[in-house]
């Protein structure tokens, strides 16, 4: 990471839900917080909230006492806007949501702080560059979209507005990363950004239906059954009736006229019910939870038009070029805390079933938002989705080449470390391995990934000459360490590590963050760093326990014991051993013969349920799996995997 200015001290502007949020994040990650409102009450209560919340992330043992303290003590509260913004280099408002407030609010700030001071708009829909026009510092301006709460969420829209600088757009994205968040990269201005457009179209049709007369209730319990954790009206209620109404009204100024056809939300809100802040809303709310009455659940649209109307809204938003699919994905998932995001749903239900249901529900409605993007129309979705992946992967840099990708059979890639003899893993082998994998992402030819090591090695490990600089360079390489990992665990394709020689520190968690692990018996497998005043500092301090359990995980880590593949296979965490001889022809004779056996769609679909199972809860999962399902019934793979089936014959997959 590198900022083009040092950035040291952050002012806050706004302590209410997001700003005091806000302040414990920035505060967390070491920077010094200069925390504003107009109003001292504001103020008392956001040290208030954010000293509770410090001491819930101590109990449950997320940090220790010393550092909760600390971030309390960097924040300072003010009551006027001068004092907020004296010496700071960037600046988060977080005012109510209303375009002349954020206007007068800017061209103020815009006065009081020096050029190059970034001033950051934690806005959900307004256009950065309304926000900036007329300030003088259109370059300066830029947006920095939390997720509610800000503390927890771990997504973070950038949002460039017209005038916003390359550099000030580039540094409010390393800011965004240096809080430990994932940065999404919104790159063209529009009313919403990424994840609240992605899901106007669906707030409208809610909104619609209201207006028809459906039973709210019936509504909710209808998609709390398909695994949702609120209802689309609880979820109104609990977001503010105001806030969606507010929403609504803004899209049919800015985006489409078609967003004004609807009056219930406005009606609610004329009447004061505006859902928990209100204490009444569709629900009356008691100690902020909702009472919600028995309901025989019945909607007239399915979870599949809502993930339709979402899909399409994510091809209208690659068709513009306002973000890529990649991050257009994992905004949906970090904002919205879902297992999977739209570009996931896109490639796998059929285009011909998405452009029926989108149509019907533009002919059902008289609105014209519902109608397919012209990308599904002309049947053009899977191009248009790998296309622009295929520009961000172009922009990386060429040098050097430690890591090669072959394919050794039609329906597997290999990627290879070759970066000296033990195959030893530094910044640029991750960059060429994160290009790489990012390469295969929409490869439909591409159905299983083997990662193996050039020669007798897999790898062993980090290059340590390098990573010794200072204090933030350490941690940033350990994130962009755990960053191409994570991004290999998720990757659709089922992915196999072929362990042999040295399978060591930063090469055992790059094996781990495979979906199977092939070794030879002779290989050498640990974690030897903390010998060396280290840590597994790339995911292995948390992959391991969840895959072998914590009291083999905890010996491997702290004793710094190696053991054997032999070892490793009788311990579960290989599924099968290889010949020392013969390892790359053996993983490969493997990969070819899993990359056939099995249906590419449902396997990438049952990996990210495996994989995200522990982290929901159960009654989530097992909806989630049955929404999977769903995706699958229109598959062509599973017409021939049931028929191959029938007739006895080995099914041949087509990955559609
Ligand atoms: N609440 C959410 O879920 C959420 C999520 C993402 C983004 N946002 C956005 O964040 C912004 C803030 O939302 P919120 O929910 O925190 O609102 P909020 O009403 O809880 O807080 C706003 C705070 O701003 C203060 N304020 C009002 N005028 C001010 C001024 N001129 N100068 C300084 N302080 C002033 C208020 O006293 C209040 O404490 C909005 O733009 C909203 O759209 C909200």
């Amino acid at each position: 990471m590198c900022f083009v200015r040092k950035i040291s001290s952050v002012g806050v502007i706004g302590a209410g839900t997001m700003g005091h949020g806000i302040a414990e994040t920035v505060a967390l990650a070491g920077y010094t917080v200069r925390l504003e409102d107009a109003y001292p009450e504001a103020l008392d209560r956001a040290m208030r909230a954010i000293r509770v919340s410090l001491d819930r992330f101590v109990s449950s043992g997320r940090i220790d006492r010393s550092k909760a303290d600390e971030a309390y003590a960097r924040i300072s509260y003010h009551g006027s806007l001068e004092e907020a913004v004296e010496g700071v280099e960037l600046v988060v408002e977080a005012v109510p949501e209303d375009v002349e407030l954020k206007r007068g609010l800017f061209a103020k700030l815009a006065k009081l702080t020096p050029k190059g001071v970034i001033l950051g708009s934690n806005t959900s829909n307004i256009r950065i560059t309304r926000i900036a026009a007329g300030t003088g510092r259109e370059g300066d301006i830029v947006g920095i979209h939390f997720f509610n709460p800000p503390v927890i969420m771990k997504g973070v829209e950038v949002i460039r507005g017209e005038g916003t600088s390359d550099e000030v757009f580039e540094d409010a994205v390393s800011f965004v990363a240096s809080l430990g968040k994932k940065p999404i990269r919104v790159l063209k201005d529009t009313p919403g950004f990424v994840v609240n457009r992605i899901t106007a179209p669906e707030g409208l049709l809610f909104c619609l239906l209201l207006d028809r007369g459906v039973s709210h209730a019936e509504v909710d319990a209808y998609f709390k059954r398909q695994g949702l954790p609120m209802g689309p009206y609880e979820l109104m209620d609990y977001v503010g009736v105001d806030v969606v109404a507010h929403s609504m009204e803004y899209y049919g100024d800015e985006l489409s006229a078609d967003y004004k056809k609807c009056s219930s939300l406005s009606a609610m809100v004329r009447q004061g019910r505006l859902g928990l802040k209100s204490g009444r809303g569709f629900y009356e709310w008691r100690e902020n939870k909702a009472v919600i009455p028995q309901a025989n659940p019945s909607s007239p649209v399915e979870l599949m038009d809502i993930l339709s109307l979402e899909v399409n809204e994510a091809v209208k938003l690659v068709e513009q070029g306002v973000a890529d699919p990649e991050d257009i994905e994992e905004g949906v998932k970090l904002g919205l805390n879902r297992p999977f995001g739209p570009i996931t749903a896109a490639n796998n239900i059929s285009q011909e079933e998405l452009k029926t249901r989108l149509e019907r529900l533009s002919l059902t409605f008289a609105v014209d938002v519902f109608k397919p993007a012209k990308t599904i129309v002309e049947g053009n979705l899977k191009q248009l989705l790998s296309s622009s992946h295929a520009q961000q992967v172009g922009k990386h840099t060429q040098g050097e080449q430690y890591v090669a990708v072959d394919r050794p059979s039609p329906k597997v890639a290999r990627i290879t470390l070759e970066n000296t003899r033990n195959n030893l893993i530094n910044a640029e082998v991750l960059d060429q391995l994160e290009e790489a994998v990012r390469s295969l992402w929409n490869n439909r030819e591409v159905v299983v990934i083997l990662v193996t090591g050039k020669g007798e090695n897999f790898s062993a490990g980090a290059q340590l000459n390098q990573l010794f600089q200072s204090g933030m360079d350490f941690t940033e390489m350990s994130r962009r360490g755990q960053r191409v990992f994570r991004l290999l665990s998720e990757v659709p394709k089922l992915t196999v590590a072929e362990m042999k020689g040295y399978v060591l520190g930063g090469g055992f968690e790059l094996s781990l963050a495979c979906d199977m692990r092939l070794s030879t018996e002779e290989a050498q497998i640990g974690f030897p760093e903390l010998t060396l005043g280290l840590l597994p500092g790339w995911g292995g301090t948390q992959r391991l326990s969840r895959l072998i359990g914590l009291s083999r995980a905890t010996q491997l880590v702290l004793t710094s014991e190696r053991i054997s593949g032999r070892q490793a296979y009788e311990w579960g965490l290989v599924s099968k051993l290889i010949t020392k001889e013969r390892a790359d022809d053996e993983a490969a004779a493997y990969a070819a013969e899993l990359a056939t056996r099995v249906a590419p769609v449902a396997a990438a679909l049952a990996k990210r349920l495996l994989n995200k199972g522990s982290e929901i809860p159960m009654d989530n999962g097992l909806e989630w799996e049955a929404t999977a399902m769903g995706l699958l019934y229109g598959t062509e793979d599973l017409r021939e995997g049931i028929s191959a089936f029938l007739q006895k014959r080995k099914a041949e997959f087509k990955g559609r």
